[in-house]
This record gives structure tokens, sequence and C-alpha cells, in this order.
């Protein structure tokens, strides 16, 4: 009887402490970080070696002052379509102290021939498998980083937002993102694509809300808003986007919706909330209609945009957007809120 009592109360503290270290990466436990990059310095260009995704892989990596042993949240940003990821550092500047994510540890991934996998003219996923890599990319930096595995983000903008909508779409990382963010997003449908997998009307998602913002140009002219007339090949009209979103994440009965025009009026902004009654209820989609913006980040720098983005804007899109992830975490909607209370605690 005795042994049982403490054979259970073992059990216990084990599952106990199993939820709570789950949720710290196993680069937690490295009592010296690793040299490269210097935290709060310069992004550091670094490599990894992924077969299925076209060999050795780079992305650039900036880690933030005093990465001490309390997690970090972790961003994954993904470049548009002829980018570099450095360009898409400067054009986002999420690692601008003005901006940052607090504690955020930042990856550029880099895309092969500066495209990414949903783009018409990539190679399919079997040749060259960019969810792989980002798979592979984000576990690398939870083995050598100490990254809160409650907030991992992922940002993209045109063809890497079409890459973040494929991840969020994938059965595995799905399971693993807290939230995702997206600027003049290509999502092109299937026959554009030839019908190579992955397709953007295709989703394996976690049966959890996936909290999705998008801005979108109302005079984009290189994902048109309305899909049809697009260069590369017709993609989804953004209504027909944002409507299969809310469906994803469970809005389907119970939803709410507010529109509001905010910055100076230029910018239409709708947030879908659903879930139990009106207060209760949790923000799953965003979307951003610009008013007679191109194709581009909105920031009020000029940036080298090829004449596209009809900007500058008087608005800085990145603080909308870290705004927009910083409240996100995964397993909220079961109601674990107290985990960094209890996390802190145990360190
Ligand atoms: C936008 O960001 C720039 C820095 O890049 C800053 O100087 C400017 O004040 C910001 N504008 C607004 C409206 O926040």
């Amino acid at each position: 009887m005795k042994l049982v009592g403490s054979l259970l109360l073992t059990l216990t503290l084990f599952l106990s402490s199993a939820l709570t270290l789950s949720n710290l990466s196993p680069g937690c436990a490295n009592l010296q970080p690793p040299d490269s990059p210097t935290p709060g310095g310069e992004s550091a260009p670094l490599t990894i070696s992924v077969p299925s995704a076209g060999g050795l892989r780079t992305y650039l990596l900036s880690i933030p002052h005093n990465p001490s042993r309390s997690p970090s949240p972790l961003i994954l940003a993904f470049h548009g379509k002829d980018q570099t990821a450095a360009q898409f550092e400067s054009q986002t500047q999420l690692t601008d102290p003005a901006f940052r994510l607090r504690k955020s540890i930042v990856a550029f991934p880099q895309g092969i021939n500066e495209q990414w996998l949903g783009d018409p003219t990539s190679p399919p996923r079997s040749e060259r498998d960019d969810i792989a890599f980002a798979q592979a990319l984000s576990r690398e930096l939870g083995e050598k980083w100490c990254v809160d595995l409650t907030r991992v983000y992922l940002v993209g903008f045109s063809n890497g937002g079409g890459l973040t909508h494929l991840l969020a779409c994938d059965p595995e990382v799905s399971k693993q993102v807290a939230a995702a963010a997206i600027v003049s997003g290509a999502f092109y449908k299937d026959h554009s694509l030839k019908g190579y997998e992955p397709l953007f009307g295709t989703c394996h998602k976690k049966d959890a809300p996936l909290p999705i913002l998008e801005m979108h140009g109302s005079a984009d002219p290189v994902i048109h808003y309305d899909g049809k007339s697009t260069p590369d090949g017709e993609t989804y009209p953004l209504k027909k986007w944002l409507k299969d979103w809310r469906k994803r994440n469970g809005c389907a009965g119970a939803q709410w919706e507010q529109k509001r025009d905010i910055h100076d009026r230029s910018v239409q902004k709708t947030e879908w909330r659903c879930g139990m009654g009106k207060e209760g209820a949790k923000v799953v989609v965003v979307h951003y209609f610009i008013r007679g913006f191109g194709h581009g980040w909105p920031s009020t720098g000029s940036q080298d945009d090829d004449g596209q983005r009809y900007g500058p804007v008087w608005w800085n899109g990145t603080s909308d957007i870290v705004g927009f992830l910083a409240g996100k975490r995964l397993g909220d909607e079961d109601g674990v809120g107290e985990w960094e209370e209890r996390a802190r605690d145990e360190l």
C-alpha cells in the first residue's frame, strides 16, 4: 500500500514536471550557449544541412541581448520571391530594437534561387522540401538556444507568405506554431501550381485554432486582391482565403466580426473572433485591407520595391504584426495560462 502510494506520488511529480518542461526547448539545458551569433549583435549567416530540402541551406540568425535560461519566443521570417534574407531583415526591421518582439530569437531562412515552395515556378516538394527546411531549422534552433515552445511564430511576405500558409496547414508544423502573420500573401490556385503538392486549398492543420493575420493592398499589381488577373497564375481571392481560414479556425458556428478604420482611414481592419460567447471569444483571423496600396511591406521608410508598393505609407506594418503575435501562445485555447509562473519557479 505504502509502495503504491509513493509510486503514485513519483508518477504525479514526473507528469507535472514533464508538462512544464515540454514547453522548454532542449537548448534551455545548455550551460554554454553557442558562440555564434553574438547575442544582441549583428545577425549572423549560418547553414544547416537538410538533404530533402536541397542540401546545405542558409539562414540569418539574430539573438536577443542576454539570452538567459528563461525561454525566448522564436520568429521564422520568410522573404518574398527575388529577395534575400538580408533584404527581408532590413525591410521588416524585425530585429530593430524599435520593433523587436521582446527577447525574441529571429531567423530569416533563405530560399534557393530566392523563391519558395508554393510559387508556380518552384520545384515540387518531392524535389525541394522547404517545409522540411523550416522544421529542421526550428528544431536546430531549439536545441542550441532556449526557446519557449509555446511561442513559435511565422511571418512571411508574398511567396514567403504562401509558404507560411503551407506551413500553417502542415499537420506537424501547425501543432508547433502559436500564430502566423502574412503580408501580400501569394496563395495560388491548384491549376496555377499544375497540381503539385502541397496545394493551398488542401489544409491538414491541427484542430485547435491557429490565429492568422493577413495584410493586403487593394491595388496589389503582383498578387491581385481578387486573385483573377494575377500575372504568374490565378490566386485565391482574399475574401475566399479569409473565409476558409475562419472555417479552419472553428468559426463555422458562432463568430463575431469587427470592422474598424485605422491608420488615418488608410486601412480597414477586420477581426473575427469565435468561441464561447463574445467576451470569451478569441481573435482567430485578422485582415488589413490597405486602401490603394500595392505589393510591399507597409512602412514609413523608403524601400527597394521595384515601384510596386505605391508607398511609402505613414504607419509601420511590423509594429502591428509584432503586437498581434506578442499575445499568442500555443495551448491558450485549453486554458494553459499559468505556465509562465510555474516555469519560472522551476528554472
Ligand atoms: C515607423 O518606424 C520608423 C523607424 O523605422 C520610425 O522612425 C517612425 O516614427 C515609425 N512611425 C510610426 C508612425 O510609428
